[in-house]
């Protein structure tokens, strides 16, 4: 879809981005000092409060969003699932260690077949938990709808991991 050109690019902002966003204890420095941030990533660097999530928006903004929004609830849903395996949810729990900057490219393939999930099987805690928490919550702070197999629009497990069908 006209992406792949521009991946080298979006990378190498998204690593900086990153190193920023999960810099350790200290507030991220906000992304004003960057000569391109736009007045999208600059105005709410303090607290948060009114960041919206855009598709197109530049990778220092989304990471800024990331760490804001994303990071407080899913660090929490992780954590409450499973207190043990998500004592320590960061950004890489979906990025993986090397921070790719799509969620797909790192966390396990799903495969479904006959309409049925084979993850499932081996976790279906897990897989429940994806379905009622985390696809409906991320959805809700990326502000689109959870995705309806009647339309196939919408947010849903292929937000995160690749599907095989
Ligand atoms: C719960 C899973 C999850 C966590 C935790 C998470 N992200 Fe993300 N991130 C996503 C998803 C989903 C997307 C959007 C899907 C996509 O772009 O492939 C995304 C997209 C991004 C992008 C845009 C990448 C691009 O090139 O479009 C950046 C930058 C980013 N995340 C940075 C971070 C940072 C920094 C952290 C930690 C503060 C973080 N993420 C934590 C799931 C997560
Ligand atoms: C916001 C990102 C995100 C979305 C959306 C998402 N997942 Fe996940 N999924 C994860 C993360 C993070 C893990 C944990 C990986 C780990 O164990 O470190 C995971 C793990 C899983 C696992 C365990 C796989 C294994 O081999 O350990 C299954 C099964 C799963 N997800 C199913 C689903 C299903 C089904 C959906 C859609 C209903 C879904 N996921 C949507 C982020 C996501």
């Amino acid at each position: 879809m006209g992406r792949s050109s521009s991946i080298r690019f979006a990378f190498a902002l998204f690593a900086t981005a990153a190193l920023a966003a999960c810099g350790g204890s200290q507030p991220a420095p906000a992304t004003s000092a960057e000569p391109g941030a736009t007045p999208a990533a600059d105005a709410p660097a303090e607290g948060g409060g009114d960041l919206v999530w855009k598709d197109d928006m530049p990778d220092s903004a989304k990471a800024v969003f990331m760490k804001k929004k994303v990071m407080p609830v899913m660090g929490k849903s992780f954590k409450e699932f499973d207190p043990k395996e998500f004592a320590d949810v960061s950004c890489k729990t979906c990025h993986g260690p090397q921070m790719k900057p799509h969620p797909v490219d790192f966390l396990p393939e799903l495969t479904f077949k006959d309409g049925k999930l084979k993850e499932a099987e081996e976790h279906p805690e897990m897989a429940k938990f994806m379905h009622d928490k985390v696809v409906p919550q991320m959805a809700e702070l990326f502000g689109k709808p959870v995705y309806d197999p009647a339309t196939q629009q919408g947010f849903g497990c292929n937000g995160c991991h690749k599907i095989n069908m």
